[in-house]
């Protein structure tokens, strides 16, 4: 047997988010999200689903992080509720949401489980939705505040920060394609508000650093590796399209390139931008680009693209190849081959994979145990090109598991499980999962094994 090991000192991690575990809306002055008001509107999620409950984390902590130490995970991924901290959004700071998580901070650290905290993993205060959400520059700085509040009160202990989560998600999905809260569906609304979650991350950066010193901060993309349908130019210009406003329009200006500029005119030419760019400010590009000390990596599929009806346009092709519950294919060279470009085309000083995984439905059978040996085969192929791409020299520090826990997954209810633990959402009953014992063992050798 062969075991392919990882540098020493690499580390192993589940995440998490808020919104997607705690339950407990109302609970110790948390105020109201947008998922809150989302999640119960009619239609928008899979059989109404909402995260009133979901793994009731907010008063079932502790268990939880017992299965962090089972796992042998170095850290957690978590985020904080922004609702919970400043429950209108801004001014008033909640005390009692600050103790929750100074609560668990202090639980992982006993436990020799390093925090890594995200602080914006969507649930943004209503009264800040009502003020224009982020197609409002003043929602980015009153992230910046909230970010300055947090940092405060736990930045004594924790020193890895991720200030966004998934910028193309907070405006694509939420403000143009309508799916994510708060279901907008507006070209322009959605590029302002991209340029706002990142005006957002940069503002943050220095108030974290002020009150967190020798901090680690960085910014997780979320990346769909673009691959054309055809050698033809027009799908490989189709799939530099997508490329371009999937991953590039948030990775380029973090570091330092500003928007790419073929984006700029597609959107120009489309009527997206009928202010051109009006909402960035003088300065902004700076502020976007203040140097990280580290980039998190969200990858979980392809698309495979082929010209659209004009220049520059693309549309999804769908190949028959096996797909993931979530309709996503199983493309891990895609993130092999993302690594490298990363490592190449951008000068970054450390990387973390901060989600990457799989939903399949497997429960537990007879035997009350779950064999979710799909799971493991998408995390062994994944883990296996992360361990290729370190070896070509990716500068790649670390892996956290989506998710912990199988949870409210957004738009998709409770019909997508992505945990490494089965959650019974009747009885809260925890059941790690055969993929969980599994990389538990790849964590406890520090590789894969053949
Ligand atoms: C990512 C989100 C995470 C989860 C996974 C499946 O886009 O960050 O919360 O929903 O997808």
């Amino acid at each position: 047997m062969t075991i392919t090991s990882f540098p020493a000192g690499f580390i192993w991690g589940a995440a998490t988010s808020a919104y997607q575990i705690e339950g407990a809306p109302r609970e110790d002055g948390r105020g109201e999200s947008i998922w809150d008001r989302f999640s119960h509107t009619p239609g928008k999620t899979q059989g109404g689903a909402t995260g009133d409950v979901a793994c009731d984390h907010y008063h079932r902590w502790e268990e939880d992080f017992g299965l962090l130490t089972a796992m042998g995970a170095d850290a957690y991924r978590f985020s904080i509720a922004w609702p919970r901290i400043l429950p209108n959004g801004r001014g008033q700071v909640n005390q009692a949401g600050l103790d929750f998580y100074s609560r668990q901070v202090d639980a992982l650290l006993d436990r020799g489980i390093t925090p890594y905290v995200t602080l914006y993993h969507w649930d943004l205060p209503v009264a800040l939705d009502d003020a224009g959400g982020w197609s409002a520059r003043a929602t980015a700085e009153a992230f910046a505040e909230y970010a300055g509040v947090v940092a405060q009160a736990l930045g004594d202990r924790v020193k890895h920060w991720i200030t966004i989560n998934e910028p193309w998600c907070v405006s694509m999905l939420s403000y143009q394609s309508g799916e994510h809260a708060p279901g907008h569906q507006s070209w322009s609304e959605a590029l302002a508000a991209s340029h706002h979650a990142l005006l957002a991350h940069g503002l943050a950066e220095p108030e974290i650093r002020r009150h967190s010193p020798g901090a680690q901060v960085g910014i997780t993309l979320n990346f769909t590796a673009s691959v054309p349908a055809s050698d033809s130019p027009a799908d490989r210009d189709a799939a530099r399209a997508f490329d371009g406003y999937f991953n590039r329009w948030f990775l380029d200006p973090v570091y330092g390139r500003g928007y790419p500029s073929d984006m700029v005119a597609a959107y120009m030419g489309a009527g997206f931008l009928p202010d051109g760019l009006s909402f960035v400010q003088p300065g902004d590009m700076d502020i976007i680009a203040a140097p990280t000390d580290f980039l998190g990596v969200n990858y979980y599929t392809r698309e495979v693209v082929a010209a659209g009806a004009s220049p520059g346009e693309w549309q999804p092709v769908r190949l028959d190849t096996p797909r993931t519950e979530m309709g996503w294919e199983i493309y891990p060279e895609g993130l092999y081959k993302l690594l490298l470009r990363l490592y190449s085309a951008y000068d970054l000083p450390k990387i973390y994979i901060t989600e990457n995984g799989v939903s399949y439905m497997d429960g537990p059978g007879t035997d009350r145990k779950v064999h979710d040996l799909r799971r493991i085969d998408y995390l062994r192929q994944h883990l296996a090109a992360c361990q290729r791409a370190i070896a070509a020299g990716v500068p790649l520090v670390g892996y956290f598991q989506w998710s912990l826990m199988d949870n409210f997954e957004w738009g998709r209810g409770y019909a997508q499980r992505f945990g490494a633990v089965y959650v019974n959402y009747e009885t809260q009953k925890r059941t790690p999962k055969d993929s969980f014992f599994w990389y538990r063992d790849v964590i406890a050798r520090n590789g894969l094994q053949d």
